[in-house]
């Protein structure tokens, strides 16, 4: 495995407690590009919600190569007003009320599949679970396209999640399956908008595409963007949440038991192991003027790495902060947050469909399974490190 600032990926802890011990803001060559860590919580926070802080790809003074960001309507890249422009319109499927609407899809999904594990006596939790519950909900629900192209699109995202790692991290064979699943992706899409402006249907996609059609405020280009982005930010982070999240709870069965006991932690569950174990491990941000934190300053240009993951293990704010604890957010809200959707203006878009997604699979699995034990002797994780997620979770249930 290739070595980056974390030595180990399949257990970045370590690495990331070393790199806080060095100071909150720590010096790195990215490739052969001199940019800073940002390990601590504070700084990571006030980098997020900094004004002075965004993307610089429009103002042409990024120092990252980034392949997300060369995506049409690619907004999560985007700095003001683009990006607002892109996210009003696509925030309109995540109000309270559309997210309550899905919340008996995901439900009925979830039914279905548990009902086979349970007659079967195990689960892949990523799998057999996970995998097909984003399916249902992201390109099924969102983007109204068949489910049945479900290898199709777990194929697709896992290659192009694969590809948002730094390139000089990633294998000639990494590079050739992102380029031939982002070509595949991009013309399945187009298809389907094809299909859709002749028949709309009742989804995001049809509603995007009646934007499109209605003037000049979303280009089509920007609409199949939009199709890539939903389906990769969308399913390798829901996805992950849901295994890393069950893990994390079969390593630790009182922590289980604790859940199953008191079902109304849920909330507090869902956070705590977006703290603990974030699907997402960083993010990036350039100095769009001139600025300071903590006791750097930083010219216009300048690139930071925005380590979310080791600010969500930061002991200075956090207690006993390696631990699972799925009391911690128990009526605090608002507590001080972890970062695993974010802050500021980029705060996870899809924020409560992830939610709804990982209610439905804890609270049905701890509901209808007895027991619920691992059935491997050790996990495979994604040779990934902006996305933190395993490749399969056999579960036997009762
Ligand atoms: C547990 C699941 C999820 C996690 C951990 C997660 C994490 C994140 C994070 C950390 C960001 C901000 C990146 C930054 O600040 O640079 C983000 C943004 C975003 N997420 Fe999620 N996400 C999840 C689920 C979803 C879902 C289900 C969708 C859509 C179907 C989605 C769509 C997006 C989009 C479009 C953005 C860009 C927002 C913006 O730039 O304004 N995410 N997500």
């Amino acid at each position: 495995m290739n070595a980056f600032w974390v030595e180990d990926n399949a257990n970045p802890y370590p690495s990331y407690d070393r790199l806080r011990a060095q100071g909150a803001l720590v010096p790195h060559l990215l490739d052969d590009v001199p940019v800073t860590l940002v390990t601590r919580y504070d700084e990571c926070a006030q980098v997020l919600t900094g004004n002075d802080w965004g993307h610089g790809y429009s103002a042409g003074i990024s120092p990252f190569r980034d392949t997300v960001a060369a995506i049409p309507g690619s907004f999560v890249r985007m700095d003001p007003p683009e990006h607002g422009r892109l996210r009003g319109l696509v925030n309109k499927a995540f109000t309270p009320r559309t997210v309550a609407d899905m919340v008996p899809l995901a439900q009925g999904v979830v039914d279905t599949l548990v009902t086979e594990g349970l007659a079967n006596g195990s689960i892949d939790v990523l799998n057999g679970l996970a995998v097909p519950l984003a399916v249902a909900m992201i390109p099924g629900r969102l983007l109204g396209a068949p489910v049945s192209d479900a290898h199709l699109f777990r194929r697709w995202q896992l290659a192009i999640a694969r590809g948002s790692d730094p390139d000089h991290l990633l294998s000639t064979s990494d590079i050739e399956a992102r380029g031939a699943a982002a070509q595949e992706c991009l013309a399945y899409f187009a298809a389907l908008i094809a299909e859709k402006k002749a028949n709309p249907t009742n989804d995001l996609l049809s509603e995007l595409i009646a934007v499109e059609q209605a003037g000049d405020q979303l280009a089509e280009r920007e609409v199949l963007g939009l199709c890539v982005l939903l389906l990769v930010a969308g399913m390798e982070t829901s996805i992950n949440l849901i295994g890393n999240g069950m893990l994390a709870l079969l390593r630790d069965p009182a922590q289980l038991e604790l859940l199953r006991a008191r079902p109304e932690l849920m909330a507090s569950a869902i956070d705590e192991m977006l703290r603990y174990d974030a699907p997402t491990q960083f993010t990036i941000r350039v100095a769009l003027s001139d600025t300071v934190v903590g006791d750097r300053e930083f010219k216009r240009g300048d690139g930071v790495v925005v380590l979310t993951a080791s600010a969500s293990r930061d002991p200075l704010v956090y207690e006993d902060a390696d631990a699972l604890d799925i009391t911690r957010y128990e009526g605090k809200h608002p507590a001080r947050r972890h970062l695993g959707f974010s802050l500021g203006l980029h705060y996870c878009v899809g924020a409560p469909l992830a939610r709804i997604e990982a209610e439905a699979a804890f609270r049905t699995l701890l509901d209808r399974a007895p027991a619920l034990t691992l059935a491997a002797d050790s996990v495979e994780y994604q040779p990934s490190l902006i996305h933190r997620g395993i490749l399969s979770l056999p579960v036997k249930l009762g």
